[in-house]
């Protein structure tokens, strides 16, 4: 017999093996098995397939709760960042905790008023390329902010406004030209990136949006990147933005809001430490230099409140060995989960099911003809065999919306746990819905 081993937390409050309920699968002990709040995902797996997303809405939910507290001394609204996960199911399930969206696209949009037509006013338009016709959903929707890029798209914007007899509110997104400190392509707030216009500039554009009677100017935006652990890059940026409201201020410019974009890291090795610590360090970092400014300030966080609530499951379809190195090559791959082969990611996998206490050093590769294919390499890992089921964690942002069709492999389905509900969010993508759209 197996010694009894405690129960153990992944991700808190919702992935831990042993779960809140005992309806443990028979015939696995319990404590030996990975629950998402109080459902067995081996459960999930047999009954919807893999590759499987599987998301914990009591975790995103605990995760805007505590943004909230950690920012109560300051009058904001978090406009959760649709990029980072835009399924409907899970939109539906961040505006139903009060949050606004901050949108890239008009698509993003779309999707955003199929959950909610009321959210508009809560929503926030950034991005480098809006299109004349996504401006114009935006202004028609009535939305709260255009976060504005460059001098040609401040001139589109007054145009199209002025088609529509809108006022469009602006803001001016700034490149501060401060380093992030994270992966080279999710750094944006250096002078050599495309974001933003180069703060010492942006006074000369806030005068020409001024003379715009189309244009409302309202505030102040930036974001310097993404997964950055150190708070001191973000306040170092705010200190600069908030010198630019003053002198704006000064100019006669009516700055009401300021946006910190998101960013805010997330700890994929696992480390324990606590949401509400890191939540509060950052809530410092971004509102001491706001201090005394009276703005209202908006938050656009994506990953940090849907990272930690994912999983992908995958089933080990086979072992190999080639010379002496070791391969678990499994159903999924880098068309439903690209950044370990486009950032060189680390994403954590465990066993669904605790078995062998042997360990290997393994990859953990998916089936599609690229060497790139790969979730893990020289990995430690328990003795896997054929037709387990594997976890890679902390893939609730940018997992499924980075998904394609490579391989003419559907993408996957999506389920969101809600305590014991479970709800099937996105269908799995067959065949016949990828050529769908193509000429026979
Ligand atoms: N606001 C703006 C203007 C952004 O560009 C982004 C992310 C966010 C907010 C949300 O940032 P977050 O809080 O999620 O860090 N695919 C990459 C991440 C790309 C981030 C792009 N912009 C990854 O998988 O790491």
């Amino acid at each position: 017999m197996k010694p009894a081993r405690h129960s153990q937390t992944l991700r808190s409050p919702a992935l831990a093996y042993g779960g809140a309920t005992s309806d443990a699968t028979p015939g696995i002990t319990r404590n030996e098995e990975l629950y998402c709040e109080a459902v067995a995902l081996r459960s999930l797996a047999t009954r919807h397939g893999t590759p499987l997303y599987v998301y914990s809405a009591a975790m995103i939910r605990a995760r805007l709760k505590a943004f909230a507290r950690a920012f109560r001394g300051v009058p904001h609204t978090l406009c959760y960042s649709v990029k980072a996960n835009s399924t409907l199911g899970i939109l539906r399930l961040v505006a139903g905790e009060g949050a606004g969206f901050d949108v890239v696209s008009g698509g993003e949009l779309q999707r955003v008023l199929r959950v909610n037509r009321k959210a508009a006013g809560k929503v926030v338009f950034s991005g480098v390329g809006k299109t004349a016709a996504e401006m114009e959903l935006a202004l028609r929707s009535g939305i709260m902010l255009f976060n504005i890029e460059s001098a040609s798209e401040l001139n589109l914007l007054a145009a199209t406004a002025a088609r529509l007899k809108k006022q469009a509110a602006i803001a001016i997104r700034v490149n501060p030209d401060v380093s992030a400190k994270t992966h080279p392509y999710i750094s944006t707030g250096l002078h050599q990136h495309k974001f933003g216009v180069p703060i010492l500039e942006a006074q000369t554009l806030y005068e020409r949006a001024a003379k715009q009677p189309t244009l409302k100017v309202e505030g102040v935006s930036v974001h310097i990147g993404s997964q950055i652990t150190d708070v001191g890059s973000f306040q170092e940026s705010m200190e600069r933005v908030a010198d630019l409201v003053r002198t704006l201020r000064e100019q006669g410019h009516d700055i009401r809001y300021i946006d910190a974009g998101g960013g805010l890291g997330i700890s994929y090795e696992g480390a324990q430490g606590s949401f509400e610590k890191q939540i509060g360090a950052y809530a410092r970092a971004v509102t001491a230099p706001l201090r005394g400014l009276r703005l209202h300030l908006l938050l656009e966080p994506g990953r940090s409140i849907v990272g930690p609530s994912g999983v992908l499951l995958t089933r080990v379809l086979y072992r190999k060995t080639n010379n002496r190195k070791r391969f678990l090559i499994v159903d999924a791959a880098m068309n439903d989960l690209l950044r370990p082969s486009l950032y060189g990611a680390y994403h954590e996998i465990v066993p669904v099911v605790r078995g062998s206490r042997e360990i290997e050093i393994t990859d953990v590769v998916g089936p599609i003809c690229e060497t790139g294919d790969f979730f893990a390499r020289d990995r430690k890992l328990s003795l896997t065999s054929e037709g387990d089921l594997l976890a890679i964690l902390d893939v609730g942002a940018y997992g499924s919306v980075l998904g394609s069709n490579y391989n003419t492999r559907g993408r996957a389905a999506e389920v969101l746990v809600d305590g014991a509900k479970v709800r099937v969010i996105r269908k799995r993508e067959s065949v016949e819905d990828q050529m769908r759209l193509e000429a026979r």
